[in-house]
């Protein structure tokens, strides 16, 4: 969701916080806006639209100053406008305020400060944060922060400046995640590290209902209560390498072209290829407790709920335990039985998405065990977890997630090799899975080397305004991720089923205009698939088919096949899904549309 920034130290704050805000845009970009305090007062610019925007509002008169904040906004509430872009500010513009997340009890809070006096001009909920801040004032800011924040109700990161207590940042967190970058005399507040990677991997962490104050002398870190916290500095392995396009027009495609590299990171000294197993070092589980396991419930949202079918199939059919699989959003209110001897695995790739946090508190609460599956180290997700698996992936930036659906499904396969291999799964079926998993790179390699001529279906379909993806076993949640894709980068409607589903729906779409991709590969539903596409030829679909390599049988049946190496059938996924990925990809570009920043969708979710 939307992007904070806060700059102190001894620079002029306006370059720092800018270069902060494009690191961060892909938290959202609808509107952005900056504080900055000098000898003149507090300063306030902000404008509707990206933040190019911004940056050619303040090219004329760019205020000057070595203290501000600044956020790019993913709207909640009120319209994307320059009025209801942050930082907003008190009756006396004196105090500004950036937010994260959503004030749930903002109506009632706003109608008291009203009968109070303070008069509000902006539609969001952010805006009561500054008046009660105004409230509480007393010459120090901190204090009034903590006796603001005391009183909302809902989620926050916030980061707070005032004329009147010049000389520093106040920064507080519930639910929306807070990072302090520590250089030399100098201190970046974000809501992620990618804006502070620029200057030092230096971090420190807040957790919920902590506040932080930044000034040029260093940082102090206390509960909202006003109690001191002592943090630790973290270390965080990333560079600016890793959050920079390297060439490419877009980082989603930059993303999906480094797949074979994430995913080598993922397996890197995990997979015991003798053994037939996989060493996962981070679950906090002991092999005994890891085999009483009775049952496995995995929640998720977007594509990472995906991730999580592939996992169910994964551990039912080789660890032969029984998995649910089940939105966030709706486990967190839906009182679910947790019965001694499930573990809840959380799957986020941001780790911060609100609908997985609270679904894995929830699922705390009940005395479940819980284990994450993430990719950002030092995620809210990560740290609450009991144990898990970091993905390794690396920093994905495109909204669309590409690399870290692969990792998150290689991830998977790992803990379904080792929880197999402690039960049922044979040491012959371990090590073939377990090599076959090592040389998914590679074959990637060779997908990617075919995107040419996904382009140019690409080209040739980019008209069209629906899809359907079929597919089944594992290949059914890869057609629903190819649907996912599509729509999120190229606003076509699309939509993914299990292919014999779809003689119960879906079917009566089916015309020369509606293309059809089929995930065909080789595997026990061949022969099934094939009928299906059958049943699509016979009222003149349009068919776009994934087959596995060597097969020629599906080009007789299919406008276009796109062939992909093949693989044993738990692993097809990591496969079949690349080149849906590119198909979208290239769609999204025909169609000239903002393949990184698709409208309307954020890439971390900070809001329910
Ligand atoms: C957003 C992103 C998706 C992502 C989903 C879950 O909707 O746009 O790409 O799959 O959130 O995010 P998470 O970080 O929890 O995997």
């Amino acid at each position: 969701m939307c992007g904070i920034v806060g700059y102190v130290g001894s620079q002029e704050s306006l370059p720092i916080l800018l270069e902060g805000l494009r690191r961060l845009e892909y938290r959202g970009y609808d509107s952005a806006g900056v504080a900055i305090l000098n000898g003149r007062g507090l300063i306030v610019e902000k404008s509707a639209g990206k933040i190019a925007v911004l940056e050619q509002l303040l090219a004329a008169s760019a205020p000057r100053g070595t203290l501000g904040i600044a956020h790019t906004r993913w709207a909640t509430h009120g319209e994307p406008t320059t009025v209801n872009a942050h930082p907003h500010t008190d009756c006396k513009g004196v105090i500004a305020v950036v937010h994260n997340g959503i004030i749930e009890n903002y109506t009632t809070l706003k109608q008291k400060l009203e009968q109070e006096g303070h008069r509000f001009t902006t539609d969001t909920d952010t805006e009561i944060i500054a008046h009660l801040i105004e409230k509480y004032f007393d010459g120090n800011l901190e204090r009034a922060v903590a006796a603001a924040v005391r009183h909302l109700t809902g989620t926050y990161g916030i980061a707070v400046i005032s004329r009147d207590d010049p000389a520093k940042i106040v920064g507080a967190r519930h639910g929306s995640p807070l990072v302090v970058g520590i250089c030399d005399s100098e201190y970046i507040l974000a809501s992620d590290v990618s804006a502070i990677i620029r200057h030092t991997n230096q971090v420190v962490y807040l957790d919920d209902e902590e506040m932080v104050v930044l000034t040029p002398a260093g940082i102090h870190t206390t509960t909202i209560r006003e109690e001191t916290v002592s943090k630790r500095i973290e270390t965080v392995d990333w560079d600016l390498e890793k959050i920079e396009k390297a060439g490419y027009p877009h980082f989603m495609l930059k993303e999906i072209f480094e797949q074979p590299q994430s995913l080598r990171n993922t397996l890197r000294g995990r997979l015991l290829l003798d053994e037939g197993t996989a060493r996962l070092g981070g679950l906090n589980m002991t092999p005994a407790e890891l085999r009483s396991i009775s049952r496995v419930v995995i929640t998720a949202c977007g594509t990472s709920w995906h991730a999580a079918m592939i996992g169910e199939y994964l551990i039912e059919e080789l660890a032969r335990v029984p998995v649910e699989v089940e939105y966030a959003s709706e486990f967190r209110y839906r009182n679910p039985i947790l019965e001694p001897g499930t573990v809840v695995i959380a799957i986020s790739q941001s780790g911060e998405t609100a609908d997985t946090l609270a679904a894995m508190r929830e699922a705390k609460r009940k005395g479940a065990r819980v284990l994450g599956v993430c990719n950002v180290v030092g995620s809210t997700i990560a740290r609450e977890s009991d144990g898990g698996v970091y993905i390794h992936a690396g920093p994905e930036i495109g909204v669309a997630s590409t690399k870290a659906f692969t990792s998150q499904v290689a991830a998977l396969a790992l803990l379904t090799l080792y929880l197999g291999r402690l039960g049922e799964l044979s040491p012959e079926m371990g090590a073939a899975l377990a090599r076959d998993l090592g040389s998914i790179p590679e074959r990637i390699e060779g997908i990617l080397a075919d995107a040419e001529k996904i382009r140019s279906i690409a080209r040739a379909y980019a008209h069209h305004n629906n899809f359907l993806y079929l597919g089944r076993g594992y290949n059914f949640p890869v057609a629903l991720e190819g649907a996912l894709k599509l729509k999120e980068i190229s606003y076509i409607h699309a939509e993914g089923y299990p292919a014999a589903e779809m003689k119960h729906g879906p079917i009566a779409l089916i015309d020369e205009n509606m293309p059809v991709v089929f995930i065909c590969t080789q595997d026990s539903a061949y022969e099934k698939v094939l009928s299906n596409m059958e049943e699509v030829r016979a009222r003149r679909g349009r068919i776009i088919a994934i087959a596995s390599e060597g097969d020629d049988h599906v080009a007789t049946k299919a406008d276009h096949v796109i062939h992909i190496p093949r693989a044993l059938g738990p692993l097809t996924p990591l496969l079949s899904v690349v080149p849906l990925q590119l198909l979208a990809y290239y769609i999204a570009v025909e169609r000239g549309c903002d393949v990184d920043q698709p409208r309307n969708l954020a890439k971390s979710v900070t809001v329910e």
